[in-house]
């Protein structure tokens, strides 16, 4: 008997219902042929895997089996009737057959029924060649229709063109409900409807909006699941049906969502979300799949550029003349003020390899260790704090992981406009019945929206982050809620002993704590008592944890709470943070820390630096570099002269931005490699363009350590690859640096990094992705850290004692401001903000309570300034209950409104990543002329 390995399907074909998650094997016969699926696999599904082929139309292997178009009817040996096969499980022994005349014949007729109410111009439809209707028609042999199309139908229905991206041209709908089910079951947002029954039943987007006004978010999942060309991307209605395809990975934000460039010749014509994706399984936000056309925006600079000062013009010149020009002058100041006097910043946007090369110039080339990422200004507390705990600085789960939670207690983090796709497998997970705890100043989308409800919102004061951790710790301690085994078999005993004695102090209470954070000791302890008992309680955070000047303390503090209640090594627990840029985590594995080599080996160990010696010819320096901010406060002291900044805004992204400005125009010669004349490119004497991920040949690795091929979807626009200009660069120093592709890159990457040892690109080519450490004793990568046991080998508490930040409210400034993002934009908004999503956000705006607002005479729409101790900005308000009396928010997506033009120098005391999340401002109507 021959039986079909499972392991053999072909994922990219549509199976037409989902996968089971059942060990329990059941054996059935399909036309002839015996087929071992796991139980409760569809009759459908089982027929697909025994390469039997079933019509249909409402189904779809993303979406549970709906049973609505009875196109995929079937024969069961002893069974009456033709039952649907999508809605039918298969038993153990089944016959089935999948072709019959009487078959035939039921199909046909269904068929029949559709294409009598539907438009009939497959010859000028968007979707023609690419369209399940018109394959169902072929398949089942349709040939003509008996009913005329004179009667009662829908065929004059209207067109919605609202949305930017995608058109809804309700004629061609056939009412499947794979649209309204995959925004319910894969989104999360509940946007769709059917509404009205029978003949007159519809899709409707929130009740009879536009989709534009509905409360769509625009992910396109409805889009892809559409089996006609009814949601149809306006790309594709514009360019044509695909002809080719490139699997590649989002270069937005650090969920790495894996992609299908589907282009026709040289021309992308759209993004469409890996059903294979390691991170996304087939889902993406709107910025993924969308807003993609920035990559060949107007703006795009594509030669380099040069000039002696920075208020000069810029010069086109030759890549040639535009190197030399930048290497003469960084070696002149090396000459004259040491070979300290200069440094790099590598990009999170960039690929691993792309960054690699950068930390390698710096150090082999310049001589330094001055090398820093933008990793400083939102998660190196996490690489801190978790290295002290846990013994690695990266999180340590798989994003499927949370599957398994059954309390999730989310801090500082907003995963439906910065995570959105994790955020909508969250969502799946809360649905389910797991319960949900918030941690945040704001009341962010999770706290209530459809079908979920946080069990818990505790909503601090900014800046009280590691009082609200101790004080749930406190609840553990002396409650008896220390999961004593794990600590005893996992965690150093003396480090938990002095935490144990240290958090049960009744400062730590709740009840001490209720002034200070402003959460109810009696909500405080029931949200504790729900994360301690859970059979699997997770902790997600984000910058709102990290961007404070206690972000290590609040790291380690979560992690000693994960150890306390046993919450690490297994699906569904851990301390997870949600990273901010697609490559963050990359770009801090790729070594550029000023104290770090890749793989987070300090520069002073000599094992470490040997390796890289050996390989490199060098004799590389043992003393950690300048960060980010002492390159500033150098660079106005007059020792630091010139920087090399890949890919990286820092006159927009970094706080206190007229300190940076200063800093900038102090030095004599800043490089600054992007793709677009960016606010910091006003402080440089040299231009050197960047590729878009589109035209990248990497990998980037994502906040799962998840890392995934970043394929060329089109040649590069500038001529060069930025690895390529990075080590012309070297040489025109002086060193001898040279790669023939990325690949090789990758490979002296696995030769010198023990937690990449086994990751090639051949490799990563096969598998699609791995996860770090992939190496001899992981060759397939670890999709969960710390098992058996930790890293570092016993779990270490470390004492956190809540110290209240500097930054505090007064008579002058009263409010305090904090940032974060929305879903339509992204970080600065270079890249966004040449896309259509400018739509929903053509300006940041400031958030403010109703009674803050009533007080200073502010109604929604005023102009207001913004000013704190270090700087102003005008903003216009928007009065919400989403923040607290006291707390104003906005976001930092547009350089006119320059939100860190107020935001301070006060940074985390581990890692000088700064203190965005607490500014003390004062608002007040705006009396000068409005900008913008
Ligand atoms: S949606 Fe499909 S069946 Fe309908 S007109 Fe277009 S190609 Fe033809
Ligand atoms: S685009 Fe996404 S959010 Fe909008 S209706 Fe479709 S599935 Fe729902
Ligand atoms: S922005 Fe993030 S969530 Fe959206 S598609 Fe890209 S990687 Fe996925
Ligand atoms: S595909 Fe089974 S009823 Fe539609």
């Amino acid at each position: 008997m021959s039986i079909f390995p499972l392991d053999r399907i072909d994922t990219s074909r549509d199976l037409g219902t989902p996968a089971m998650d059942s060990s329990e094997m059941v054996t059935v016969t399909i036309d002839g042929q015996p087929v071992e699926i796991p139980a409760g696999t569809s009759v459908m599904r089982a027929a697909a895997i025994a390469g039997s082929s079933v019509p249909k139309l409402c189904a779809t292997d993303s979406l549970d089996a709906f049973g609505s178009c009875r196109l995929c009817v079937v024969e069961i040996d002893g069974r009456r009737g033709t039952p649907a096969s999508c809605t039918t499980p298969c038993e153990p022994g089944m016959s089935v057959t999948t072709q019959s005349p009487r078959l035939d014949k039921l199909r046909k007729g269904v068929m029949e029924l559709y294409i009598s109410d539907h438009p009939l111009d497959c010859l000028t439809c968007p979707a023609n060649g690419d369209c399940e209707l018109q394959d169902m028609a072929g398949i089942v042999g349709l040939r003509d229709v008996r009913y005329g199309q004179v009667g009662k139908n829908h065929l004059d229905a209207p067109t919605d063109d609202s949305n930017p991206y995608f058109s809804f041209d309700e004629s061609k709908c056939i009412a499947c409900s794979r649209c309204v089910r995959a925004c319910d079951e894969i989104q999360g947002t509940f946007a769709l409807t059917i509404s009205g029954r029978g003949f007159d039943s519809k899709v409707s987007a929130s009740e009879g909006l536009k989709f534009i006004d509905s409360e769509c978010v625009s992910c396109g999942a409805c889009v892809q699941a559409c089996p006609t060309s009814t949601l149809q991307e306006k790309t594709v209605i514009e360019l044509g049906v695909p002809t080719r395809e490139v699997k590649t990975t989002c270069a937005y934000c650090g969920v790495g969502c894996s992609f299908v460039a589907e282009l026709r010749g040289n021309e992308l014509v759209r993004m469409v979300p890996d059903k294979d994706g390691g991170a996304n399984a087939g889902h993406s936000c709107v910025k993924g799949r969308f807003a993609w056309g920035y990559a060949s925006h107007a703006d795009r600079i594509t030669s380099p550029m040069i000039r002696e000062s920075i208020t000069d013009d810029w010069n086109v010149v030759s890549w040639d003349e535009a190197i030399g020009f930048a290497a003469d002058r960084l070696k002149a100041l090396q000459t004259e003020s040491g070979i300290d006097s200069i440094g790099g910043i590598s990009s999170s946007r960039c690929t691993n390899e792309e960054v690699f090369v950068v930390q390698k110039l710096v150090r082999a080339a310049f001589g330094n260790n001055n090398v820093d990422t933008c990793a400083r200004v939102c998660h190196s507390p996490t690489g801190y704090g978790l290295k002290q705990t846990f013994g690695e600085s990266a999180g340590i789960q798989d994003f499927k992981s949370v599957e398994h939670s059954d309390v999730i207690l989310l801090i500082g983090a907003n995963p439906t406009d910065a995570h959105p796709v994790f955020a909508s497998r969250m969502k799946q997970v809360l649905r389910k019945g797991a319960q949900l705890i918030v941690v945040d100043p704001r009341r962010i989308d999770l706290v209530k929206t459809a079908h979920i409800r946080a069990a818990h919102h505790l909503q601090l004061l900014p800046g009280t982050n590691v009082a609200i951790v101790n004080a749930i710790g406190h609840v553990v301690v002396t409650e008896g809620l220390v999961d004593k085994g794990f600590v005893a078999d996992r965690c150093d005993m003396v480090s938990f002993t002095a935490w144990e004695r240290f958090i049960a102090l009744p400062e730590n209470s709740p009840e001490a704590l209720e002034s200070i954070t402003g959460v109810s000791a009696k909500e405080l302890r029931a949200a504790a008592r729900l994360y301690a008992s859970a059979p699997n309680g997770s902790i997600y955070y984000g910058l709102g944890v990290t961007e404070h000047s206690q972000g290590s303390s609040m790291v380690m503090a979560m992690a000693n709470l994960a150890m306390a209640t046993g919450n690490i090594g297994r699906d569904g627990v851990g301390v997870n943070p949600l990273r901010g840029q697609n490559n963050v985590q990359g770009s801090c594995d790729m070594g550029s820390f000023p104290h770090e080599f890749s793989g987070y080996r300090h520069v002073s160990d000599d094992s470490a630096r040997e390796v890289f010696n050996q390989l490199w010819g060098t004799s590389l320096s043992a003393v950690p570099g300048l960060r980010i901010p002492n390159m500033f406060d150098s660079a106005i002291a007059g020792t630091f002269r010139g920087i090399y900044i890949q890919g990286e805004d820092i006159a927009q992204s970094d706080p206190n931005l007229s300190h940076v400005v200063a800093a900038l125009s102090a030095m004599d010669t800043v490089i600054v490699q992007d793709l677009f004349l960016n606010e910091t490119a006003k402080y440089a004497h040299v231009f050197l363009p960047g590729t878009s991920f589109l035209e990248k040949d990497g990998t980037f690795t994502n906040a799962e350590r998840r890392i995934n091929r970043v394929r060329p979807v089109m040649p590069s626009q500038t001529g060069m690859s930025e690895w390529e200009v990075t080590c012309a660069l070297a040489q025109a120093m002086g060193y001898d640096m040279h790669y023939d592709n990325g690949s090789q890159i990758m490979d002296e990457i696995a030769a010198t990094t023990p937690t990449f040892a086994g990751v090639s690109f051949a490799k990563l080519d096969l598998v699609g992705s791995v996860q770090w450490p992939c190496n001899d004793s992981a060759p397939n990568g670890t999709p969960i850290m710390h098992v058996e046991k930790f890293v570092r080998g016993e779990g270490q508490f470390i004492t956190t004692p809540y110290v209240p930040t500097d930054e505090k409210s007064s008579r002058k400034f009263p409010l305090l401001l904090t940032t974060g993002r929305i879903l339509s934009q992204y970080n600065v908004g270079a890249q966004t903000r040449r896309t259509d999503n400018v739509i929903w956000h053509e300006e940041d705006v400031l958030d403010i309570h109703e009674a803050d607002a009533l007080e200073r005479g502010i109604a929604d729409g005023t102009w207001v300034e913004v000013s704190s101790r270090v700087g102003a900005t005008r903003l216009r308000a928007r009065v919400t209950d989403r923040v607290p009396a006291g707390v104003v928010y906005t976001t930092f997506h547009y350089p006119v409104s320059g939100a860190n033009v107020i935001t301070t120098e006060n940074s985390d005391w581990a890692t000088n990543c700064p203190e965005y999340k607490v500014t003390a401002v004062q608002v007040q109507p705006s009396t000068s002329v409005v900008i913008g």
